[in-house]
């Protein structure tokens, strides 16, 4: 009794290990992130005979596989037979994919094949821009760059490039709002000015192959102080004897004018002389402020 028993187990196992070898349905990739309006592909592999395969996406039944050879297809979607080493391939496709169509990709073969699932995300690409452009700023300034992305879908990870170079993420922050079925982002960078950079904010989506980017130059003006410097060591190389009694090269203004670099700009080499005093400062390319360090 114990042994007939022992039989049907043993004979049980057997056919339980060779018989979903035989009947198995294997889906790839199981999971897939597809830009919306582009195609998304599906193999499913099936091993041992059967007769019927069946796709269903978003809930509805949208194409029918006939072994060997024939193929029902909605609008959109169609198949074709691949080749595989381990049983009958189906290369399954949905042709310019919506948003609607995200969600379970099921494929199922009539028989004791067990139906297989794959998850299909659908994205959205939209657009880039770092705001307020190129800037010109003072060395050592602290300098905020803002970028704006509209139109994703999902929320697309934002980063920061300096000179090719990726930025600490502590020196930045990124919100995401939605807006409809999109997602807007604006992500705040703040850095130090040290040396003229060029700087690059980079959006991407798994589904996306060339991350969309967009970047502005930083410009570093001379620091007042710096070319204050410069001009005084230039003079006293420069100067000859008699005029060191009249310039104190020492002297600098408590109440300093501030040159902000639009002012510089718009004003051009010469404009800030101050009137009625001699510049004693040469040929030297900080001419434009030697006025300022003059009693
Ligand atoms: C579907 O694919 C088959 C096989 O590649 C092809 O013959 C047929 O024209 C396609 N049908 C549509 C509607 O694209
Ligand atoms: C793709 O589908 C959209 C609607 O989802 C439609 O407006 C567009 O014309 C389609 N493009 C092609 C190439 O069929
Ligand atoms: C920013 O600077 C770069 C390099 O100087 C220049 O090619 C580009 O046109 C500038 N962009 C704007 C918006 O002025
Ligand atoms: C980024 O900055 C943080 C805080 O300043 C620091 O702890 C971390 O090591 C930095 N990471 C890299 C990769 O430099
Ligand atoms: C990012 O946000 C956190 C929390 O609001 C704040 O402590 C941090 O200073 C911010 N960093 C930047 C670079 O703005
Ligand atoms: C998203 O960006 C668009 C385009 O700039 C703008 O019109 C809209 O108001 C933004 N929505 C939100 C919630 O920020
Ligand atoms: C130059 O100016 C500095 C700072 O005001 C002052 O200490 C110094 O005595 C001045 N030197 C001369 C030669 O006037
Ligand atoms: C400027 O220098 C010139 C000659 O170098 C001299 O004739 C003139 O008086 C000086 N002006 C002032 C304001 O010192």
């Amino acid at each position: 009794m114990v042994a007939t028993w022992k039989l049907w187990l043993s004979l049980f196992s057997v056919c339980s290990l060779l018989c979903t070898a035989v009947t198995q349905l294997q889906l790839e990739p199981l999971n897939s992130a597809v830009l919306q309006g582009s195609d998304a592909r599906f193999n499913a592999i099936v091993q041992g005979s059967w007769d019927i395969m069946t796709w269903n996406v978003g809930g509805h039944l949208v194409l029918t596989v006939r072994s060997p050879s024939e193929i029902i297809s909605s609008e959109n979607y169609n198949a074709t037979f691949c080749s595989s080493g381990q049983g009958a391939c189906v290369e399954f496709t949905i042709f310019n994919v919506s948003r609607t169509q995200a969600g379970p990709v099921v494929c199922s073969v009539q028989g004791s094949y067990i139906p297989q699932i794959a998850q299909l995300s659908v994205q959205d690409s939209g657009t880039v821009s770092i705001t307020g452009g190129n800037v010109t700023v003072m060395k050592d300034q602290q300098v905020e760059f803002q970028c704006v992305t509209t139109g994703w879908f999902p929320i697309p990870s934002v980063s920061w490039n300096q000179n090719g170079q990726a930025v600490n993420s502590s020196l930045y922050n990124t919100t995401s709002m939605a807006e409809g079925d999109f997602f807007n982002s604006t992500s705040v960078l703040k850095i130090r000015a040290v040396s003229n950079t060029k700087v690059e904010c980079t959006v991407t989506l798994p589904s996306l192959k060339t991350p969309q980017s967009s970047s502005v130059f930083m410009v570093i003006e001379p620091n007042y102080q710096d070319e204050m410097r410069k001009v005084r060591a230039e003079s006293l190389n420069n100067a000859p004897e008699h005029q060191k009694g009249q310039v104190n090269l020492s002297y600098v203004p408590d109440n300093q004018i501030k040159v902000t670099p639009n002012v510089l700009q718009e004003n051009g080499q010469n404009n800030l002389k101050t009137p009625g005093v001699n510049n004693t400062a040469g040929e030297s390319g900080f001419m434009k402020h030697r006025h300022l360090t003059i009693v």
